[in-house]
């Protein structure tokens, strides 16, 4: 598409099948008709029986707006006890020790002579930042609980992309291979929200007898929405919040939702930027200095020290430009014909932001294939900032709703390893760098590789076992 753009202009069509893609590969036209009421709809799909417009990722209409703004107003069910923030803060850094924990557990001989796919204690981790905010639910590393659930997620994305074609010749839902692929979603995603229901159903139950304690504000997402349920079903006004839709399995798909956009482009984001620390190691060198002087010894990096870390910081973010995760956002629609530009793009078209052009084009960013943080410095200063063309968390009316949560993860994640451990190339011949090429899915998902991991600072995880867990950690559920 970008190629495309350099001989066609910035906004291409391509007829596929039965339905017109619109590509906007520049940032002027994708601000203007992003930040307008006009593209915030979703292509409709043959796959539309099986989600059936509930969650927020494929919903649109009132019930979308409405959805969006509860979980706006509601920050994931972060406001009880302590800022939105600090509790935000809280949950990230409590995973980010149980992850460094389970990494300094299995770094052993045979681990430095194979290397380690950092791949598998990400998974985990960052689940359980998802889980234990919006449903105080979280898993053990390696254990065949958290493997089932996640093969829900893996299983699910691998078979809508054996439907692909389908969005363009919705004929193919008669052909019985692809028929059996749909019914296997449909149970597939059955099962998910048994899943969820069975950790609703806990909290209804235990909602209850908390009325007496003196802390009994919600705990997180799921008792927020039980709250709403229960108000608007006696004062008569569920329709408010959830239009037509059921308001329970709402809350289960919106749980599920959130689950899928927070969970693979935050491991994937962290996967590419420890492969872009393995291809330059100045980079690396210098991150690894700022954390130094910045956090020293005895303690991990926490939200109050990255504000100092301008490096490390425009490191991610140039991780985020050269390997854009979601590099086509995801799809918009228009339900009426709209005159962009003096062209038509007619109703029910599949718009899609072309987020990797932007990032990608060499008059914004010179040489854009090189990874530079300093592209996110300010020459005189020396401060981090964020130039109008990076946008990894999309634009407008559906852009990123969790880009602070993401930011967070991303930031202490990221140093909190590079803090602890010294990461270097597993394998130790200098051709076999884990490629760029990404494998393009709903994320652009690096290949397999593996990495030498060498404690560096195994004080600062003993010091930060020996911290009291946070308070709100008294009501999670961890699976086993
Ligand atoms: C590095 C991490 C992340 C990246 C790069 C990212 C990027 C994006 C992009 C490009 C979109 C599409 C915007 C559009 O439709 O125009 C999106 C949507 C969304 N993201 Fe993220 N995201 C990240 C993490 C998260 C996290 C942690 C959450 C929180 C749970 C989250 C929740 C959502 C939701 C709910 C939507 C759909 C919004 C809507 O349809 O109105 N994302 N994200």
């Amino acid at each position: 598409m970008l190629e495309f753009s350099k001989q066609f202009g910035d906004m291409i069509s391509v007829k596929m099948g039965s339905q017109l893609i619109v590509c906007i590969n520049d940032i002027k036209t994708l601000k203007k008709i992003f930040s307008s009421s006009e593209f915030t709809a979703r292509p409709k799909s043959a796959l539309d029986c099986i989600v059936q417009g509930y969650g927020i990722i494929t919903a649109d209409g009132e019930l979308w707006k409405n959805q969006r703004k509860f979980l706006h107003k509601h920050k994931f069910g972060l406001k009880n006890g302590g800022t939105v923030s600090e509790n935000m803060e809280s949950r990230v850094s409590y995973e980010v020790l149980d992850c460094l924990n389970a990494l300094a557990e299995d770094t052993n001989t045979e681990t430095d002579k194979h290397g380690i796919d950092l791949s598998p204690y990400l998974s985990c981790s960052i689940s359980n930042v998802i889980c234990s905010i919006i449903m105080s639910t979280r898993f053990k590393h390696n254990t065949q609980r958290f493997a089932k659930f996640i093969n829900f997620f893996d299983e699910g994305f691998r078979l809508f992309t054996l439907t692909g074609p389908m969005i363009f010749l919705p004929w193919l839902r008669h052909v019985p291979n692809i028929r059996s692929t749909i019914d296997k979603l449909r149970a597939n995603r059955e099962e998910l929200l048994d899943f969820v229901g069975e950790i609703v159903e806990d909290h209804a139950d235990s909602l209850a007898d908390r009325k007496g304690e003196e802390d009994n504000g919600p705990r997180d997402l799921v008792d927020q929405y039980l709250l709403e349920i229960k108000q608007r079903r006696e004062d008569g006004t569920l329709e408010e919040t959830f239009g037509d839709k059921d308001p329970e399995t709402q809350m289960k798909q919106i749980l599920v939702d959130l689950f899928s956009a927070g969970f693979e482009t935050i491991k994937t984001t962290l996967l590419w930027t420890f492969i872009h620390m393995l291809r330059n190691p100045d980079v690396k060198s210098k991150v690894v200095s700022e954390l130094e002087s910045v956090v020293g010894p005895g303690r991990l990096p926490t939200m109050e020290d990255m504000e100092k870390m301008n490096y490390t910081r425009a490191t991610i973010y140039e991780s985020m430009r050269r390997s854009s995760a979601v590099p086509m956002g995801t799809t918009h629609s228009n339900t009426r014909p709209v005159k962009v530009d003096g062209q038509i793009i007619p109703a029910n078209s599949h718009v899609i932001p072309n987020l990797y052009a932007i990032h990608m084009d060499h008059q914004i960013w010179p040489q854009p294939e090189q990874f530079k943080p300093e592209r996110f410095l300010n020459p005189d200063t020396g401060k981090v900032f964020k130039p109008k063309h990076f946008l990894p968390f999309g634009t407008g009316q559906r852009m990123c709703l969790g880009d602070s949560l993401a930011e967070m993860e991303l930031q202490l994640f990221f140093a909190s390893i590079m803090h602890v451990f010294d990461i270097d190339q597993a394998d130790a011949d200098p051709h076999n760098l884990p490629s760029l090429e990404g494998h393009f899915g709903a994320t652009l998902t690096p290949s397999d590789f593996k990495v030498k991991l060498t404690p560096r600072n195994l004080e600062a995880l003993v010091a930060e076992n020996l911290k009291a867990k946070p308070a709100n950690y008294l009501h999670m559920r961890t699976y086993g």
